[in-house]
């Protein structure tokens, strides 16, 4: 695999994905749910911006991503395109969003791109998916399917558990893989599952896998982002590596900014538009905006 590739400004394509998988270059996705986020991670390099429904968990404080719905994760989409330029945009679909027939699949799916500004939907399911994946695929909305842990049927599999332990569950996740690529994704998140099943499936598959808690022999890995900053000080799962804190530095600025204000400090003269002109008697006023950076802004 290439590794520390500098990517270069072209959009990130559903075929270049492709390529990337066929050229042995790793595909790096996080989640974003806001414009700011996404512009943040433009700035890193990020190839996929998931648009997930681990929203309902780490925005909107759910204990699972159940009650997440489609209106929901659209306006969260349309707020990541307006900050992306380059990345690969995905849109989750949430729970139960497609599995009431193709009409209700196509209908949702589309929204995604028509109102949410994504490139392509990801949707959590196996073989039993794959006759959605291939109508929606061949309306022309790309597919990100997903397999092994599903938070969307946590309670079918009796909590948030690592799936394909024995080799009887392996091969069950090993024919969903096959089947969702069989049925037309053109990428798949393996998610919770032993990393000797994932590389077994990265080999098998031609399209790329994007693995999170599946070790290192996919061909992409995807984090939550707010695991991946350190916004989640409550929950450390095993496969995550947190490469900030920014819930500890929120708490320490925050705590500065109530010290400074309740002893007088903030704001100061630097912070504050100076005296009113008694000699003028009208006046264009002082802008509140100084500076801001072109290339990003309202996309509708
Ligand atoms: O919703 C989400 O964020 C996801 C990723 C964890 C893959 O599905």
């Amino acid at each position: 695999m290439t590794r520390g590739h500098a990517p270069d400004e072209r959009p990130v394509t559903v075929p270049r994905l492709r390529q990337m998988k066929r050229d042995r270059t790793l595909i790096t996705m996080v989640t974003a749910y806001d414009a700011t986020f996404a512009r943040l991670f433009e700035e890193a390099g990020v190839d996929v911006l998931l648009v997930g429904d681990s929203l309902g968990m780490v925005v909107q404080g759910l204990d699972s991503t159940l009650p997440v719905t489609v209106d929901e994760v659209i306006y969260h989409c349309r707020a990541v395109a307006r900050g992306t330029r380059r990345a690969h945009v995905v849109g989750d679909m949430p729970f139960l969003s497609w599995q009431l027939g193709s009409e209700q699949a196509l209908r949702n799916a589309g929204r995604f791109l028509s109102e949410g500004g994504a490139q392509a939907v990801k949707l959590e399911g196996g073989v039993d998916a794959a006759p959605t994946i291939e109508r929606i695929v061949r309306a022309g909305i790309p597919v990100m399917a997903h397999v092994g842990l599903t938070p969307q049927s946590v309670h079918a599999m009796g909590g948030f558990r690592v799936q394909g332990k024995t080799e009887e569950t392996a091969a069950r996740v090993l024919a969903d893989a096959r089947a969702v690529a069989e049925a037309g994704a053109y990428s798949v998140v393996l998610e919770g599952i032993p990393s000797d099943l994932a590389q077994q499936i990265t080999d098998a598959l031609e399209i790329p896998t994007i693995g999170i808690g599946a070790g290192p022999d996919c061909d992409g890995q995807v984090l939550v982002c707010y695991d991946l900053l350190g916004l989640t000080p409550d929950l450390k799962p095993k496969f995550v590596k947190r490469y900030a804190e920014f819930f500890e530095q929120g708490v320490a600025a925050a705590r500065l900014y109530c010290d400074e204000v309740r002893d007088g400090v903030f704001p100061s003269e630097e912070f504050s538009f100076g005296k009113v002109k008694k000699d003028e008697a009208t006046s264009s006023g002082l802008s509140l905006v100084q500076h801001v950076r072109p290339g990003y802004g309202p996309k509708g």
